[in-house]
């Protein structure tokens, strides 16, 4: 039995030697062949990136910016003012919270709403003493704070309609101005719809960035976006020019949308 044991007691230990020989040094050297060739790897790649011009990184990255930059477009829901009503105005007008006018309550409306339709919008957008702007909720488009007040002015006797601020609308001649400005400078990728621009056939774009209103249009155009170029690329072309531009896009555009909404009728 006690040479038994003496077997056991030296087995091990030339198992072990055999494992260092056998598995731990060739585990080593795979180890090391490993970090050598991630050493080789990290290295291409260090020297891509240096010859990679800025120009490069940009194409690069086009297409996840790209679908950045569409998201915004996407159709979003309107909701009716009771929807806006309930999610959002009713946690303080349901009640008269901070002594807002309450739902329903002729006496706290009345005198508010002689004001004017115009005069409660500017209000409920722009926040009016301890009023938020929008009820707190930055999300809310002007559309739907305006059905929002009309929601609740109307339940009081007001006969309101939730419109908004007509915008200017441009002369033909403008619009005429704005289609030479539109062919020289912007045609090149609003036309085609290269790298995402949308182009002024498409309805369902137009709408959405018609929403924003002209302000943001304008302000894209003369400054850039996120895949824009400020100005179409062209440096020398002067403010009122792109804005021109503009002008002559949303009027082509909106023919776009209404041709989309009858499509869809
Ligand atoms: C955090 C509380 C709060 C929320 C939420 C809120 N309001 Fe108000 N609102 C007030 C208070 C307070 C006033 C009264 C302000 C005053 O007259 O000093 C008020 C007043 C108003 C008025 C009258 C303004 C005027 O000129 O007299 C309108 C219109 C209005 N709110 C619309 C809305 C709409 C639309 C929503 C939802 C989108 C909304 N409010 C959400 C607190 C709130
Ligand atoms: C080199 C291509 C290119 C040219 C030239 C160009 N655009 Fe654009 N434009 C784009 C792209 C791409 C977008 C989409 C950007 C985005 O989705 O944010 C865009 C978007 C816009 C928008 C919508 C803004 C928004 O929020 O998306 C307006 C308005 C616009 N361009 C006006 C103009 C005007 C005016 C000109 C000519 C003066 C012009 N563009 C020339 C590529 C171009």
């Amino acid at each position: 039995m006690a040479g038994h044991y003496e077997m056991t007691k030296t087995t091990p230990q030339s198992f072990l030697l055999a494992t260092l020989g056998g598995l731990v040094a060739p585990g080593l050297a795979i180890v090391l062949i490993v970090f050598y060739v991630l050493g080789i790897q990290g290295g291409q790649v260090d020297a891509e990136a240096a010859a990679m011009s800025d120009q490069a990184v940009r194409d690069r990255i086009k297409p996840f910016g790209q679908s950045l930059a569409i998201d915004p477009n996407a159709p979003r829901v309107e909701r009716t003012g009771e929807q806006i009503y309930n999610e959002v105005c009713s946690s303080c007008h349901g009640s008269g919270a901070l002594g807002s006018p309450k739902y329903k309550e002729a006496g706290a409306w009345g005198k508010r709403n002689a004001q004017g339709y115009d005069t409660l919008l500017t209000h409920a957008l722009k926040g009016f003493n301890k009023m938020p702007a929008r009820g707190g909720d930055p999300d809310l488009s002007d559309q739907e704070v305006a059905r929002g007040v009309v929601y609740m002015t109307n339940a009081v006797g007001a006969s309101f309609e939730p419109v908004l601020k007509k915008e200017r609308e441009p002369s033909a001649a403008e619009v005429a101005q704005g289609k030479v400005v539109y062919a020289a400078n912007c045609a090149s990728c609003h036309d085609s719809g290269v790298t995402g621009a949308q182009k002024l056939t498409d309805g369902a774009a137009w709408a959405g960035l018609i929403a924003q209103g002209k302000e943001a249009l304008y302000k894209a155009a003369v400054e850039g976006t996120f895949g824009g170029p400020a100005k179409g690329g062209n440096e020398k072309l002067s403010d009122a020019d792109a804005r021109l531009a503009v002008d002559y896009m949303v009027d082509q555009a909106k023919t776009a949308v209404e041709a989309m909404k009858t499509a869809k009728k």
